[in-house]
């Protein structure tokens, strides 16, 4: 019990940190907890710029996916703020064979990994690149 009121001050304390850095400037960050306040996270929540990455010409169906028979037959318009059905830990909990930390790091790593493209900035691939410690 007091190890999980740790956390949870823990917590919260990274985001009031958070909300006087940099990064919160771009009001696209998203700050993504597959833990959601429960005793035992090994890393610090990541920093995510969502808006970015379709800046950057990713679609939506690259990352967010409904599959049936394979097939990712996701209606674009059901991508909605505080709509729980689209988010990852949905589908994919403690159960599922791609648990949700499984399930992000195969998304995020998955690309991360990919060759460069000219010019392109290199996005960060090693532990602390996503798990900003602040
Ligand atoms: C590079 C991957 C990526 C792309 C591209 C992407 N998203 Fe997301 N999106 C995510 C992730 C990861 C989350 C966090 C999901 C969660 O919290 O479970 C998310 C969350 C969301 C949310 C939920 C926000 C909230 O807090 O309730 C919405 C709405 C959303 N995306 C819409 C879109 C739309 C619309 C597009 C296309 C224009 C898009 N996304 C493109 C990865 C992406
Ligand atoms: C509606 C349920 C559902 C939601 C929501 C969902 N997934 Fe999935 N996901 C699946 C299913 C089903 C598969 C394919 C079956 C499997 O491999 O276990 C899958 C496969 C994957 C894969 C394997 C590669 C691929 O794309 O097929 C990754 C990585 C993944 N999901 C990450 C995520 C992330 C990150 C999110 C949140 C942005 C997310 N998923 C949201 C159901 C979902
Ligand atoms: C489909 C490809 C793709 C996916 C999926 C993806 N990224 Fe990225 N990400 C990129 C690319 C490409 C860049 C470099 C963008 C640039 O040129 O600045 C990047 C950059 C970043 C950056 C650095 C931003 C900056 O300001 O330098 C962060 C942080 C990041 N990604 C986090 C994530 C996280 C966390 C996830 C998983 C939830 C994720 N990304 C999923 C392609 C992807
Ligand atoms: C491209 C971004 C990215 C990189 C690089 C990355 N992770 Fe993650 N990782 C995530 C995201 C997103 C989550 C889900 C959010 C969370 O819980 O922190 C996650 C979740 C986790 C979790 C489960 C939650 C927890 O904290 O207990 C662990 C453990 C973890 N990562 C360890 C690592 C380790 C070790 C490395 C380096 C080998 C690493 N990650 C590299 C993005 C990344």
């Amino acid at each position: 019990m007091k190890r999980l009121g740790f956390s949870v001050f823990f917590i919260a304390l990274t985001f009031i940190l958070m909300a006087g850095s940099p990064l919160m400037a771009q009001s696209d960050m998203m700050l993504l907890d597959s833990s959601k306040g429960r005793a035992g996270k090994k890393r610090p929540p990541v920093p995510f710029p969502h808006n970015l990455h379709v800046e950057k010409g990713w679609s939506c169906k690259d990352c967010h996916h409904l599959y049936e028979k394979g097939e990712n037959i996701l209606d674009e318009s059901t991508l909605e703020e505080g709509n729980k059905e689209i988010q990852c830990s949905a589908c994919h909990g403690p159960k599922s064979r791609l648990h949700l930390e499984r399930a992000y790091h195969g998304q995020c790593l998955g690309c991360h990994k990919k060759p460069l493209k000219d010019r392109e900035k290199a996005p960060p691939r090693y532990c602390g690149g996503c798990h900003v410690r602040k």
